[in-house]
């Protein structure tokens, strides 16, 4: 008789943005002439930039012809991207990737589930309370976290980092010495970022007890301030000890057509063991490349317009979260993030839960959000907006909470 994975069985009730989207449907079909604005999953909703377009384009075109027809890609992706992204995303900035320490895939959230396969079930995981679901799921799901207790909301393996008003929402270095630190700046769900000097703590701090921080820099695009570092490897040596997961999907709008990153420094290594080469392995067997057409998008992104088209459509989004954010604030709420990430954190009114607030949003004001609870028990009592909707409704939205 075969046997499940039965560390399936101890997940709390469904994926986070399964539910919320389960709720809203239900609430859709018994109110079908309410308009809902959705802000609650960070789902993009402008159109992919031109350069990205005719890119797919050019590139659909390319597999219609028998001399210019791609099959399956390089294991790690497509030179011409890996290239890109390194010079880009990091020689500009100082730091020196070579392109076999990057590997292309379908999306930061595959990522960043999949790369707990390079390591063993006996690792203990550090997360930031609240933070994004996946990296926790995901290592509840190869057996990691322990049980999941229901009283505390907390899994018992598991070396939980309280992220709250009083740290201003950032991570304070663990008591207990974690195998695997998951970091994600600007963060979601709360916005909130650290500069250079704090970010370069944890990778002494890493590289001081042996442990390896999975660096989640989906939202890097949305840096504003000048001492906000954009990659884990502006520290001194990050590449001991930091693996860094990489998204087209906010930067760009690839949320539909699916593109991501990670790099794994070829420095970094457990004893004589390069974990370059175990998500090599990974890679090539587990996976068989994004599609040419994706990558040859991916590449436009880097071309002078596509650059200034994604830009443009990065600030579009900003002054979205401006608009939640000051609207917000002048309605009396206590309100963070939003500057350096697409992502407003508030404080929920009246003592209210996240979920009860949650529920008030939608029936009363039919404005869908995200219980900060969702994410962790320290999210308990916040709630999370995003900027990624049109600036007409994400305007309504936030007057119709100014009006209730
Ligand atoms: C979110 O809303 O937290 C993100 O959109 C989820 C994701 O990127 O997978």
């Amino acid at each position: 008789m075969y046997k499940i994975n039965d560390n399936y069985l101890k997940l709390p009730g469904s994926y986070l943005f399964s539910t919320i989207g389960k709720k809203v449907n239900a609430f859709a079909t018994a109110n079908p002439d309410k308009k809902i604005i959705r802000l609650g999953i960070g789902d993009v909703t402008l159109p992919l930039a031109p350069a990205v377009i005719d890119a797919f384009h050019k590139a659909v075109d390319e597999m219609a012809v028998k001399e210019t027809f791609m099959g399956y890609a390089p294991d790690l992706g497509y030179e011409f991207l890996r290239s890109a992204i390194a010079k880009n995303d990091f020689e500009a900035r100082g730091v020196k990737i070579d392109i076999d320490e990057i590997f292309v895939s379908d999306g930061a959230k595959s990522d960043s589930g999949n790369i707990g396969d390079i390591f063993s079930v006996d690792n203990k995981i550090a997360v930031c309370d609240p933070v994004y679901p996946v990296y926790v799921d995901t290592n509840a799901m190869a057996g990691r976290t322990g049980v999941f207790d229901a009283a505390t909301e907390r899994w018992t393996n598991v070396i939980y980092m309280p992220c709250t008003a009083e740290t201003n929402f950032a991570p304070e270095l663990p008591a207990e010495t974690p195998d695997i630190i998951y970091l994600c700046f600007p963060n979601n769900p709360t916005g909130a970022t650290i500069n250079k000097d704090e970010l370069q703590k944890w990778v002494d701090y890493a590289n001081k007890v042996g442990a390896v921080i999975i660096y989640d820099a989906a939202y890097e695009a949305y840096i504003s301030e000048d001492d906000v570092p954009h990659t884990i490897y502006e520290c001194k040596d990050a590449k001991g000890c930091a693996i860094e997961i990489r998204s087209f999907s906010k930067n760009a709008g690839f949320t539909g057509t699916r593109l991501g990153y990670t790099v794994v420094p070829k420095e970094l290594k457990c004893g004589d063991v390069s974990l370059n080469s175990l998500w090599a392995r990974r890679h090539g067997t587990k996976f068989n490349g994004a599609p040419y057409i994706t990558q040859r998008a991916g590449e436009a992104v880097y071309s002078p317009e596509g650059k200034k088209q994604t830009a443009e459509q990065v600030a579009y989004y900003m002054n979205n979260a401006k608009v939640i954010k000051n609207g917000l604030e002048s309605a009396g709420y206590t309100v963070s993030g939003g500057v350096n990430a697409p992502y407003i954190w508030l404080k929920t009114p009246n003592n209210m839960t996240s979920w009860q607030f949650f529920d008030y949003l939608l029936e009363e004001l039919n404005i869908v959000g995200t219980p900060g609870s969702g994410f962790g028990p320290s999210g308990e009592g916040y709630f999370r907006l995003t900027a990624f909707g049109t600036y007409e409704n994400t305007l309504e939205a936030i007057e119709r909470i100014k009006n209730a």
